[in-house]
This record gives structure tokens, sequence and C-alpha cells, in this order.
């Protein structure tokens, strides 16, 4: 016999528990549980037996990925959307989640394929506004609705090639007695959305809000469901947009598209390196790092500022690097480079508000670090890549061979990097530098004349 199951859900972590709680107890936020009711219980399956197959024997044909058509998101996705996948892009409000994936269904409608969109937040006519903004997308067809059973029933019958829903979070199912974008009600959607995506053959597109700390709303269940999950980030003051995969079971999740926000749309920035790898010769406190996001070795600016603090905790402040990492260059460079930095805030910026994840940019950071402290500007036209080790030794970073390329095509002239990346010197000198003090005094040639200004 089914009955209804009552059970209460964290809305923040979707942890449950038998009865109401004030304090989560798997991610102690308070007064986050609330009541769900859960479907009837099923009758279970009565225990037969399944037979399983060979995997041998499994038919599989080659799938052909579907071109979005927007360059930048299909190497993201690692070469196009795969049929019968799921996506979940999440982002912040205003980021451009809805103007990127109506860009793609237009130019997936122009291709001649199928595309739909589910929109729940605005309506048909202000959809309409954004196409024309955009330059058209008028193959792409539209359904206003929230009614999750009837989106289900829409797609079965439709079967488009891609369908977005705008958002996962304003789905509803009638069944479950919650209010929309509630745990039990988002984790619905996306299951439901999941076999209809499979079956249907629909390559299916959910566009998730994010939470304060930027991970998706509702339940990381929703991350497990899906094939791939995207981040679009970036601040709305910024044209720049930076969009990434955090998970992808078809494909790389290093990979990193670049756009630009412009009254037409979003712009894919084919050349980053050309926009975010230049610093002003001279200028102090400006290092270039040779970083790799996945397969694209990209160019970056590092900016540095020391100011002398009379804080007892000096503040570590870095606007794209990871704070762990920067507290442990400032750490090195005082132990093993020389530069003391136990009285001075430091505060470091990667240009074109790009991420960096990648320990290769270690030794950039480093010296835009040295730079500010010692008021001393980094060599003309220098780049520089290298793990920083605790001992103040250097390790090369992944693919020396890729960044050196890039270096070479941007007319980089002098690259600091530890010596095992020489041996595949190109065009771009190469000075190599085995451990920290090395490479400052060959980053900053008048290292050591000018007082330190911290
Ligand atoms: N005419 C315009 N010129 C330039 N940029 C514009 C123009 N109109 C809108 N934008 C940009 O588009 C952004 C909104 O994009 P979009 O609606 O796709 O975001 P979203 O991520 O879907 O937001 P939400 O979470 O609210 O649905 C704005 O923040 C703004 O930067
Ligand atoms: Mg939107």
């Amino acid at each position: 016999m089914g009955r209804v199951v009552v059970q209460f859900t964290c809305s923040e972590c979707g942890a449950t528990s038998g009865r109401w709680l004030g304090r989560c107890p798997g991610c102690s936020a308070f007064g986050t549980l609330v009541e769900e009711l859960h479907g009837r219980e099923s009758d279970r399956g009565g225990g037969l037996a399944a037979v399983p197959s060979r995997l041998g024997d499994v038919s599989a044909e080659a799938t052909e990925r579907l071109s979005t058509g927007v360059p930048e998101l299909d190497r993201v996705l690692g070469g196009g959307l795969v049929p019968a996948s799921l996506v979940l892009l999440g982002g912040e409000p205003g980021v451009g989640k809805s103007t990127i994936l109506l860009t793609a269904l237009g130019s997936v409608a122009r291709d001649g394929r199928r595309a739909l969109l589910v929109t729940g937040e605005e309506s048909a006519a202000q959809v309409r506004l954004r196409a024309e903004r955009l330059g058209g997308a008028d193959d792409v067809r539209i359904l206003a609705e929230t009614e999750l059973e009837r989106v289900c029933a829409t797609l079965e019958r439709e079967t488009p090639d891609v369908c977005v829903i705008d958002s996962v979070q304003t789905l509803h199912a009638s069944e479950l007695g919650s209010a929309p974008g509630t745990v039990a009600q988002v984790r619905e959607a996306a299951s439901r959305l999941l076999r209809v995506a499979k079956g249907s053959n629909v390559a299916t597109i959910l566009v998730g809000h994010v939470t304060k700390d930027g991970s998706v709303a509702g339940p990381r269940v929703l991350e497990h469901l899906v094939d791939c999950v995207l981040q679009f980030e970036g601040d709305r003051y910024n044209a720049h947009r930076i969009l990434r995969a955090t998970k992808n079971r078809f494909g790389s999740t290093n990979e990193l598209g670049i756009f630009e926000m412009t009254a037409t749309g979003l712009v894919g920035v084919p050349d980053p390196s050309t926009l975010f790898g230049r610093s002003e010769p001279g200028e102090i406190g400006a290092a270039v790092a040779v970083t790799l996001e996945g397969t694209r070795p990209l160019l970056l600016e590092i900016q540095a500022l020391v100011s002398r603090t009379e804080l007892a905790m000096p503040r570590r402040v870095g606007t794209g690097v990871d704070p762990k990492r920067l507290a442990m260059i400032v750490a090195v460079l005082g132990r093993h480079g020389g530069v003391s930095l136990g009285a001075a805030d430091v505060f470091v910026n990667v240009a074109g508000g790009v991420r960096i994840d990648e320990p290769g940019a270690d030794l950039a950071v480093a010296l835009a670090i040295a730079s500010a402290s010692r008021g001393a500007p980094v060599r003309e036209g220098l780049a520089a890549f290298g793990e920083l080790g605790l001992t103040g030794r250097l390790r090369p970073g992944a693919q020396a061979e890729r960044r050196l390329a890039e270096c070479a095509r941007l007319g980089v002239s002098l690259v600091v990097a530890p010596p095992a990346a020489v041996a595949i010197d190109r065009a771009a000198t190469m000075l190599p530098a085995a451990t920290l003090r090395e490479a400052l005094r060959l980053g900053i040639e008048s290292l050591g004349e000018e007082a330190d200004a911290a």
C-alpha cells in the first residue's frame, strides 16, 4: 500500500529529516527545514529479477553532437550538445543566461532543427523583444508554462532537438504540495525532465539560479542528476563573462568560454590573450601569466598592490585567485624570495574578471607582488609561468609546450619558466629559473636597488 510521506527538507543543502528541527543536521543552517509532502510511494516492482545484458552487445550509435551555433558554448560543452543530454546552466541574476541560450536556440532553429523555449520567468512578448535585440530567432518555438506535467507532455509530443527550460525553479508539479523553487519541486522537475530527455531524445538545457555563495540553488542532487553543469560567471558591471563547466560527462571540465556583453547580445571573445594579456611597459605591480585553461593557453595580466598596514592581521585579498594559494605565495615570497610582507596588505587582481584555478600562474602572481613591494617594474615584454613549491623551488606547469606556443604567437619576447620547460624553446627567449629567487632576479631587473616600498 502506498502512502503519503511527510518529510522535512533543508532548502539550502537538501538534507532530510523525519521531524522538524530548528537547525539543519546537514549544513547547520537555522530555520531552513521545510515540510514537504512526497508523492505516494509507488508499488515496488514486486522483486522480479531483471536480466543484465553483456556490455559488448549493447548497441551504441556514435551520436553526432549538435552545434549550438555559439562556438564558445560548444567548446565548453566539449564540442557541442550531446543529443538527449541534460545540461544545467547556473549563474547570477542578470549575467546573461537567457541571452546566450536564446542566441543558441535561434541558431539551432536556423540550422533547420527544432528548438523549443519553455519560459516561466518572462512572458513570450518579453522574449520576443530580446530576440529582436539579438538579431532574430523567429523559428524558435516558445511555450510560456510553469506546470511540469504540461511541459513534459509537450516535450513528448513535439520532441524538439533542443529544449531550454528558463528556469527550472519556476516549474511546478501540482501533486507535491510545496511552492515552486523548493527542493522537492526542483528535484522532481529535474528527474522528470531527465526521463523525458532520454526517452524522447531531447537535448535539454535547464537554467538554474544560484545562491549567494555561487552554487546552483536547490539540492546538490540536481548537479548529480544532470550530465553537465555549466557556470556562467562575471559581474553585471563588467562586460566580460566567463562560461565554464564544473561537471561534464562528455568532455573536459577545464574548458573556458569568454564572452563580451554587447547591445546585440553575448559575443564570443575568440582571442582573449590579446585582450587580457598585455601590461603597460614600466608599470609597477603588473606581470603577465601564461595560464592554461583546459586545452587553451591564456595570457592574463596579474596586478598587485602592496600597501603598509597598521592591522595586526594584514589583508591578503585576491580577485580571481584562490585566497589559500595567495596566502601561500605571500608566505613563500617572504621566506624564499626575500620579499617580506608581514606588515603589508596585499591585493591581487586578475584581468578581465577571469578566475585562475591553475597553479601554473603562481610565478606571475609572485612577480607582480614582488614588483609592487619593491616599486620596480617587471621587465618589459615578459611573461611567466611555473608552480611555486613551499620550498621556493619552481615546477613547470602542465603542457609547457602549449604555453610557449601561445607566447610565440603573441610575440612575447621573454618567458621566465622552470628549466624543464626550456628544452622546448620556441621563438620566445627562455629565461630558466629553478627557484623563486632566481625568477625574481630575472623578472625584475632593478630588484634590490630600490628601497622596500612596504
Ligand atoms: N540593450 C542592452 N545592451 C547591452 N546589454 C544589455 C542590454 N539589455 C540587456 N543587457 C544585458 O543583459 C543582461 C540580462 O541578460 P539575461 O536576461 O540573459 O540575464 P539572465 O541571466 O537570464 O538573468 P535572470 O536570472 O534575471 O533571468 C543585463 O544584465 C545586461 O547586462
Ligand atoms: Mg533569464
